[in-house]
C-alpha cells in the first residue's frame, strides 16, 4: 500500500466542519474505546450519533467488535465525544490517518483525552479480568520508526520536537485510583508497551517485553497518546487485562480474538464505574500540566 506518510492540515478541518455541522455541543472530552469496550457509549444520554462513514478522512475501522462511530452527549455532567471503535495501523493505514481523530478533537475544542484498550498482561502478577491505570508506555512501532509524527511538523497543533515526561496526567491518574478505591474495584498500574500487531506476540517477545519493564501489551493506544500530548492535551489511559500473554513455548492455552472480546465484555461495568467516577469529579483543565504548546 503507497499512502502518504502525512495528513494535510485542510484534512483535519474538514473532518472537524463536518462534525460540527452535526452536533450543537461542544465536547471538552474526548474517550476511545477499545475491543469490547464500545458498549460503555450506551451510557451517554441523547447522544447526537455520527457514523465514521460520514465524516471525511476518517479512517473506518474493519475489525469485529468496533462499531464505528461517534457518540456525543453529556456523561456525569460532562460533555464527551467517544469514539465507539478505533481502527488500527495493523489495518494498513499510515499513523497520521489512524490518529487523524485526535487531531480532531483537539481542533473542537476537547483538552482531555480517555483512552482504553484492550492488551495482555505481561505483569505476572496481573490476572485476566485486571483494570490497569497506564503509567507510561514503550511505544516500539514509534521506537522502529513508525511514529505517528513523523513528516513536516504541523505547528499549530504542537512542536517539532514534543516532549513525553509526563504524559499519562498524575493528577487523573490518582483520581482513578481513588474513585476506583471507593467503589471496591481493584486498579492496577503499569507500563503499556505498544506493538504493530496484528500479530500476538512470541512467548520469546513476551519474556524481552517482561524484561524491558512492561506491564501491558496491546495494539493501539501508544501512538493516539503521542499525538494528544503534542497537541497539548491531557491524558487518561487504562489496559483491560484479557488475557495473560503467554511467556513459554510449553503453554497450552492459546489467545483468541473472541476471547478478548468476551473478557473486555466482562470487564466493562467495572471500567465504566470507574470512567464514571473520573468524569463526575474531573478537574478543571489547567494548561500547565501539559509539556508541549503550538509553535504558531
Ligand atoms: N497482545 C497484544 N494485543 C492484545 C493482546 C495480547 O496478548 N490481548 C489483547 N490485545
Amino acid at each position: 500500500m503507497l499512502q502518504s506518510l502525512t495528513v494535510p492540515l485542510e484534512h483535519y478541518q474538514e473532518a472537524a466542519d463536518a462534525i460540527r455541522q452535526r452536533t450543537t455541543r461542544q465536547p471538552t472530552v474526548g474517550l476511545i474505546l477499545g475491543s469490547g469496550l464500545g458498549t460503555l457509549v450506551e451510557e451517554i444520554a441523547n447522544p447526537d450519533v455520527i457514523p465514521y462513514t460520514e465524516i471525511p478522512h476518517w479512517p473506518r475501522s474493519t475489525v469485529q467488535g468496533h462499531a464505528g462511530r461517534l457518540v456525543i452527549g453529556e456523561l456525569e455532567g460532562k460533555t464527551v465525544l467517544a469514539m465507539q471503535g478505533r481502527s488500527h495501523f495493523y489495518e494498513g493505514y499510515p499513523m497520521a490517518v489512524v490518529t487523524l481523530p485526535v487531531r480532531v478533537m483537539r481542533l473542537l475544542g476537547i483538552d482531555t483525552l480517555i483512552v482504553t484498550n484492550a492488551a495482555g498482561g505481561l505483569n505476572p502478577n496481573f490476572r485476566a479480568g485486571d483494570i490497569m491505570v497506564i503509567e507510561d508506555h514503550i511505544n516500539l512501532v514509534a521506537m522502529a520508526g513508525n511514529g505517528p509524527l513523523l513528516g513536516p511538523n504541523l505547528g499549530v497543533f504542537g512542536p517539532r520536537f514534543s516532549i513525553n515526561t509526563h504524559i499519562y496526567n498524575p493528577r487523573l491518574r490518582k483520581l482513578a485510583h481513588k474513585v476506583a478505591q471507593e467503589r471496591g474495584i481493584t486498579l492496577r498500574e503499569g507500563v503499556y508497551v505498544a506493538l504493530a500487531g496484528p500479530a500476538f506476540e512470541t512467548p520469546a517477545e513476551v519474556r524481552m517485553l517482561r524484561s524491558w519493564g512492561g506491564d501491558s501489551v496491546g495494539m493501539s493506544t501508544a501512538h493516539e497518546v503521542l499525538v494528544a500530548y503534542h497537541a497539548g492535551m491531557r491524558i487518561l489511559g487504562f489496559s483491560s487485562i484479557t488475557n495473560l500473554s503467554l511467556d513459554s513455548t510449553e503453554a497450552h492455552e492459546e489467545v483468541s480474538h473472541e476471547e478478548v472480546l468476551r473478557l473486555g465484555r466482562e470487564i466493562v461495568p467495572r471500567l465504566a464505574q470507574v470512567l464514571r467516577g473520573v468524569l463526575a469529579e474531573l478537574p478543571p483543565f489547567d494548561p500547565a500540566e501539559v509539556e508541549n504548546q503550538p509553535e504558531a
